[in-house]
């Protein structure tokens, strides 16, 4: 079975195709493309609803054209498309399903549409070393932080979710306070490389009571009292870059602990010890070294996508698609998209 893939929820535009009947392709992507936005929404420092929507608007299309050749495939060699339904930007999103559900009909094939949460949560699966059933997933991206059950496709209990901010947002926030350009996560990650150890500390919200649940927005106020007291106009430019530097190392552990103290906490509860995580903040090198170490002393394993499969692609959901075809899915071409929508 082959099936197209489309991804339009936010900044990026994500095109591809997966077959799950040649083992010869590594993990059976045959063609992908990701085109992103970032250029486009830098200059407002966060996506710009509007502008997103045109950019999908003008590319889609010609990146569908470019994996089909790229992959040497006609539509007649497809057997669906797939296209992410919700949550994301509304008009984001209404480009990928009215193109997704057209060309469908069009070419008369079933359109699939794909939770972008599933997507991120089967992501690990497109890679060599994939996790087998059941495992608790930790789906961190800018919009979600998520603890999830996962006993099979479609099998998902939700065990805890943020309360406020998602991880990746607190991330870009704290970012913007260091003054590095949207979206910041990585770029601070980059910058706590140089940070000390120790010389802030910052909390870690909502570990002190039981649950599953997060809140960052009290991290990102912490990390703007201590920019505000610490960065000040006698430091020297030299200073003032360490001290952003020890803030950001501070603020990413801070994180970090947080996210790894829930797991643990969600993986005994579950009586397991096989970890996914996926979703933008997955890509984080910190997080996984903490939490290979956390499921190695349970005796088990964390597993994660390749970095360009952690942030949003259209890989994660041709093959969200394609477990969901294969499982029955309603293929209904009135399919609204959901900015709404639980897992
Ligand atoms: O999954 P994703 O591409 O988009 C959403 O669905 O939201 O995640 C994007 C998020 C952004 O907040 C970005 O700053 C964050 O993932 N991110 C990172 C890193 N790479 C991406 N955060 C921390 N460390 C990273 N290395
Ligand atoms: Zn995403």
């Amino acid at each position: 079975m082959r099936i197209l893939g489309i991804e339009t929820s936010c900044d990026e535009t994500g095109i591809a195709i997966y077959d799950d009947g040649m083992a010869d392709l590594p993990a059976g992507i045959v063609a992908h493309r990701l085109y992103s936005q970032i250029a486009v929404h830098a200059d407002y420092g966060g996506v710009v609803p509007e502008l997103a929507s045109r950019d999908h608007v003008r590319k889609t299309i010609p990146l569908i054209k470019e994996v089909l050749a790229e992959a040497k495939l006609t539509p007649a060699d497809l057997d669906g498309v797939a296209y992410t339904a919700g949550p994301g930007l509304v008009g984001a999103l209404l480009v990928g399903c009215s193109i997704g559900r057209s060309l469908a009909y069009g070419w008369n094939l079933p359109a699939v549409p794909v939770h972008h949460m599933e997507g991120h949560l089967l992501a690990p699966m497109l890679e060599d070393n994939v996790p087998d059933f059941p495992f608790v997933a930790l789906l961190v991206s800018g919009g979600h932080t998520m603890l999830v059950r996962v006993d099979g496709i479609g099998q998902y209990q939700l065990l805890g979710e943020s309360v406020d901010d998602a991880a990746g947002e607190a991330f870009d926030k704290t970012a913007k306070l260091l003054g590095l350009d949207y979206p910041g996560g990585p770029v601070l990650a980059k910058m706590a490389e140089t940070g000390r150890k120790g010389r802030y500390k910052f909390p870690r919200p909502m570990t002190d009571r039981p649950g599953l649940d997060f809140s960052f927005s009290g991290l990102k106020t912490s990390a703007a009292n201590t920019i505000r007291q610490e960065i000040t106009e006698q430091l020297t430019p030299a200073q003032v870059s360490q001290v952003k530097a020890d803030i950001a190392y501070a603020f990413q552990e801070a994180v970090v602990d947080t996210l790894a103290i829930k797991c643990k906490r969600a993986l005994k509860q579950c009586q397991l010890n096989r970890l996914v995580i996926a979703g933008g903040v997955s890509a984080n090198s910190a997080l996984r070294e903490k939490l290979a170490q956390i499921t190695k002393k349970l005796g088990g394993e964390v597993f994660y996508p390749r970095p360009e499969f952690c942030t949003d692609n259209g890989a994660m959901i041709a093959y969200a698609g394609l477990q969901r075809l294969k499982a029955g899915v309603d293929t209904d071409l009135s399919f609204k998209a959901k900015p709404r929508w639980p897992l």
